[in-house]
Formats: C-alpha cells, structure tokens, sequence
C-alpha cells in the first residue's frame, strides 16, 4: 500500500486529493495545525467514514516549523509528498508579506530539505500558482512563459517553484511543481471570489442579505474544477520523469461575467445587489490569466471535466442548501 502525506489536507484542494488517494488503496497522511477550533470540517466526512480507519491520519505539524517536518517525514517514510500548505490567499499576502513567505517560500523549503535527507526521497509535488505570471507577459501561458508576480503571494511562490527545481536538478528528487490556475469547488474558502458570490447570490436570493460588497470586477481568471485538479496533481507523481505542468481550462472569464452566471441562475439582476467596496483592490492586481494545459493533456492525459458555468451552478446549488438550512435555523430562532 502506498504512502502519502498532504500538508494543507484541511484545505480545498487537500480535501479533494485525499479522497481521491482513499479511492486508490493509499494511506494517506495530513499535516494539521493546532487551533482553538476544530477547523478540520472539509476532511470530517472521510475521518468520521470507519472504512478510512486507519488509512486516513492526522498530525500536528506547521511549515514553519522544520525539525518537526524531519520528525514526520523519518517516522512515515511517505511514497509521496504533496505540499499544499500555505496562506493562499493573495490580498491577504499584502498584509501579511513575512508571514505569507515563511509558509509559501521557506516552508516549502524546509519540506524540501526534510526529503531530501530522507534515505529514499518521497516524489515531491509543489502547488505553484497562475499568481507567478501575475502581470502577463504573454498569453496564453504555458510552461515557458517568464513570471513576473504581483503581490507577496506570488513572489513566494516563484520562490517555491525555483526551490522545487532546483532540488530535482541538484539531488536528482522527483520534484515537480503543478502550475495549477483558479480552480473553484462548493469547498471553496468564503474570501475567495467566486464562494463569496455564490455564498452571498443564494443568501440574498432567501432574503437573508441584502448586499454583497466586491472589488475589481473586470479582472479575468481561468477558473476550474478543483477535484479535476488533484487528479492532475496526481498523475504528476506517477510519470515517468518529473517535470512541470501548466493545469487550467483554457478559457477565462471575468468576475463580471461570473456574476452573470450565479445571479442569472438565480434570476437576479446582479447589478441591484453588488456594490463596490475599495478594500477589496490590490495594490497591484493581476488583470488576465489564461492557461495553456496542452502539455499536461500530452503526456499526463490530463483534461479538465467541468465548465465555468456547469462550476458556477455546482457552487449555487450547494450554497443554496446552506442557505435553506441557515433560513430555518433563523426562523426557528424568531418564533
Ligand atoms: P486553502 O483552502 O487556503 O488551504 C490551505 C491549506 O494550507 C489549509 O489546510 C491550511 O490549514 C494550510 N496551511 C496554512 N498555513 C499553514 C502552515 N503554516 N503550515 C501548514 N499548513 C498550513 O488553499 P487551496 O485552495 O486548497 O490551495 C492549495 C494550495 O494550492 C495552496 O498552496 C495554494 O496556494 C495553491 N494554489 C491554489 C489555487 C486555487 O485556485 N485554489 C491555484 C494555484 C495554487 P488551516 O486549515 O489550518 O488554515
Ligand atoms: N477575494 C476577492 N474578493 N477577490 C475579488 C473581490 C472580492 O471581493 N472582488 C473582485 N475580486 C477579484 C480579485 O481582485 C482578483 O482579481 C479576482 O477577483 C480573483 O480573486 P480571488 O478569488 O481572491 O483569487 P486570486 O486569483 O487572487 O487567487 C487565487 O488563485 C490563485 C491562482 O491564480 C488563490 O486561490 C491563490 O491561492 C491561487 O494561487
């Protein structure tokens, strides 16, 4: 039985992947750091589940923290390492610069030198990001497209990819970096863009909010799936050589046009909800990304399953049942 420990296995994407690793026979180990609050709610459902047991395990760990990495990596002896750890979130990298890099660069370095001191290196994978392109410099993008980053975030992340890089040509690690573009899921973190519409199109729809406040709505993203895209995190480890891959739909909307969508489902009119708030621009943003996956589909056989729209709509309709569960609950509360 393969082994796999997942940094950042609470998040998104390390929800998704864990339950893809389950689904194949691996025994899947997660890093979890400790807080007040249980904050393990995306995962909750595959530890509750008895079949899991004792194939899903959870430890204390940080990526700030490298001795206890070593600690962890000697005492698992993982096949594989993905790392999805990090404060992921972009406008919050602005605020948090030293933070965001001690967990999204240096982190990922410290997890690095833990493998490669290990007697058989674990095969590594890096979540790197569309944020590297940031101020595109060509488009589409692929693989050899130059970055040029735009925030704290991004910058720790071209950090983070050059580290992975580096490993594999100076150790000879298979280390690859996924260069993975938005990807987007009912699990989405509520601050994010696209979980912040659905969320608040769905409320406003059972009259449980009014408004929802918005920066930038003319930027553009290549949004995903992410359970699509653990598959292809995935199908990286399992090649033959380690190598980088650009993972994305090759179609990009605006955050306009994604209002659109979720409110148009609803048969709202977006325009009468959405008000803009300046809090929420960058200092610098990233206008466009658009992603060229040509490579991954060539040599990986990787391809994304869902739209932007069929997403949008998977979204609301999840949203719409929390929406329907907070409504009793708030009546409940009046009577
Ligand atoms: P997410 O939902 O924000 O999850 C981030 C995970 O990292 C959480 O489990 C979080 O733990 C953990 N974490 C944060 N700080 C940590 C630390 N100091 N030590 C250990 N773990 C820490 O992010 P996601 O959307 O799943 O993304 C996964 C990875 O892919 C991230 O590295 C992100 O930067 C990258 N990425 C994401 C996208 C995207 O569109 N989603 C695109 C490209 C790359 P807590 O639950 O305790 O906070
Ligand atoms: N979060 C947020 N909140 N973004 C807004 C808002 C708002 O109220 N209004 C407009 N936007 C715009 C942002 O300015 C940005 O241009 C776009 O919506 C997408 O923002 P996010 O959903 O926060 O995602 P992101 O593109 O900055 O970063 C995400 O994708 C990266 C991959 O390109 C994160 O998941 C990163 O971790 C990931 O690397």
């Amino acid at each position: 039985m393969k082994k796999a420990l997942i940094t950042g296995i609470t998040g998104q994407d390390g929800s998704y992947l864990t339950e893809l690793l389950l689904e194949k026979g691996y025994e899947v180990y997660g890093i979890i750091r400790r807080s007040s609050t249980f904050g393990t709610e995306r995962i909750e459902h595959l530890y509750q589940d008895p079949h899991n047991h004792p194939k899903l395990r959870l430890i204390y760990g940080d990526l700030t923290d490298g001795g206890n990495l070593s600690t962890i990596l000697s005492d698992i002896q993982p096949d594989e390492v993905y790392n999805l750890g990090a404060q992921s979130h972009v406008r919050v990298s602005f605020d948090q610069p030293i933070y965001t890099v001690n967990v999204d660069a240096l982190g990922t370095l410290r997890l690095l030198e833990a493998v490669r001191m290990m007697k058989k290196p674990p095969r590594f994978y890096q979540a790197s990001s569309s944020e590297m392109y940031g101020k595109v410099v060509e488009t589409p993008q692929t693989e050899k497209t130059p970055f040029y980053p735009r925030s704290p975030y991004g910058c720790a992340k071209v950090y983070s990819f050059w580290q992975t890089v580096n490993y594999r040509e100076a150790y000879n690690l298979f280390a690859c970096n996924g260069i993975l573009f938005n990807h987007e899921s009912p699990r989405r973190g509520e601050t994010f863009v696209t979980r912040k519409i659905t969320r608040a199109a769905t409320r406003i729809k059972l009259g449980l909010q009014e408004k929802v406040y918005l920066g930038n709505l003319d930027a553009k993203r290549d949004w995903g799936f992410a359970g699509d895209y653990v598959e292809a995190m995935w199908r990286m480890l399992q090649a033959d050589q380690p190598d980088d891959y650009v993972v994305a739909t090759s179609q990009t909307h605006s955050v306009r046009e994604f209002l659109d969508e979720v409110f148009g489902y609803l048969e709202l009119d977006w325009e009468k909800y959405v008000e803009i708030d300046p809090r929420y621009f960058r200092p610098t943003e990233v206008d466009v990304l658009l992603g060229d996956a040509s490579k991954a589909r060539k040599v990986l056989g990787w391809l994304p399953k869902v739209t932007m729209k069929q997403l949008a709509r998977m979204m609301v309709e999840a949203d719409m049942k929390l929406a329907q569960d907070e409504k009793v609950i708030k009546e409940h509360r009046a009577k």
